[in-house]
């Protein structure tokens, strides 16, 4: 399948495959054949950061899979210690050598860093993409006044950012905010790293419709027009995961899953690293 095949969110001429892999995975089990697992059943989407460690295996899953370099959407990260210039430029070159790559598709910052001026880094992430290094940039961990701070500042268009969202985390201030600056939002934990899986209302419309309670928030997701990059360790449950493209869920449906939302929902949240807290 090539990435074209696969429903997809455009910003500035970059079109992001709607479900991704993740393979920043906290609880374990990520392998070179998990991502080789996802490549098999169809993502063309993986996503990576230098922090996670997994850039090796990214590489050589890919290069095992037999799909060509070009219909693989490859994302990495520049982690928040490393923003200021000579360090982003360096991890940069770490991360395409680790993953034996040219370029990657897509090179986010990884979180913002309260210490360091986002005027001194948009800079230096658009210079990867002036130099080949990255085809596309954006932000991970922004909030709504980052945002505006971060595009104001780049001499690049960003085309994604990529934050934590799903049915336990009310997110309509910042994607409003993305729909604004016409981005893509890429949701990370969007199983809220397996917390939905107990939730009622979940299993009662997964179970409605003969489906699992992962395809029904990933769907709940897409039909917000946002892409999502899920992890499992399992191959069944990676290839469960991508097949979201059948179905529909009605605005009954939509609604009733808003309703989950949780004050207490957000699952990623490292002490100090967002400068001004949360929107
Ligand atoms: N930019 C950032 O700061 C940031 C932060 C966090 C995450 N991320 C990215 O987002 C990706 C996804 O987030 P995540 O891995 O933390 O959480 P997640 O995808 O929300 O949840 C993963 C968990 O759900 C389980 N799971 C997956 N599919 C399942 C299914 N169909 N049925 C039952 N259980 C299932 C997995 O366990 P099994 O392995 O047992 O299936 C795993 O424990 C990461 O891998 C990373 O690439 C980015």
């Amino acid at each position: 399948m090539a990435n074209s095949d696969i429903p997809n969110f455009s910003s500035h001429g970059c079109a992001i495959p709607a479900i991704g892999f993740g393979t920043g995975a906290m609880t374990g089990g990520m392998s070179v054949e998990a991502v080789a697992a996802a490549l098999a059943a169809g993502y063309r989407h993986i996503d990576t950061a230098r922090k996670y460690g997994t850039e090796r295996e990214v590489g050589e899953a890919m290069r095992g899979s037999g799909v060509p370099r070009q219909d693989i959407f490859l994302t990495t990260k520049v982690s928040h210690e490393n923003l200021r210039p000579a360090d982003f430029a360096r991890s940069v070159d770490e991360s395409l050598r680790a993953l034996q790559v040219d370029y990657v598709d897509l090179l986010l910052v990884h979180w913002p860093n309260p210490q360091i001026d986002v005027a001194e880094y948009m800079p230096a992430l658009a210079k990867a993409k002036r130099a080949g290094l990255a085809r596309h940039i954006g932000v991970a961990n922004f909030t709504t006044a980052l945002l505006d701070q971060a595009i104001a500042l780049c001499p690049e268009p960003l085309v994604a950012l990529q934050a934590e969202y799903h049915p336990y985390l009310d997110q309509s201030k910042l994607l409003a905010a993305v729909r604004r600056h016409g981005l893509v939002f890429i949701a990370y934990c969007p199983l809220g790293r397996g917390r939905l899986f107990n939730d009622s209302v979940l299993n009662e419309i997964a179970q409605a419709r003969g489906r699992s309670v992962a395809q029904i928030a990933l769907r709940w997701l897409l039909q917000q027009d946002v892409a999502s990059i899920p992890f499992s360790s399992k191959p069944e449950r990676i290839a469960d995961n991508f097949n979201v493209f059948d179905f529909t869920l009605s605005d009954e449906e939509m609604k009733r899953i808003s309703a989950l939302k949780r004050a207490d929902g957000r699952v990623a949240n490292p002490a100090g690293r967002v400068p001004g807290g949360w929107d």
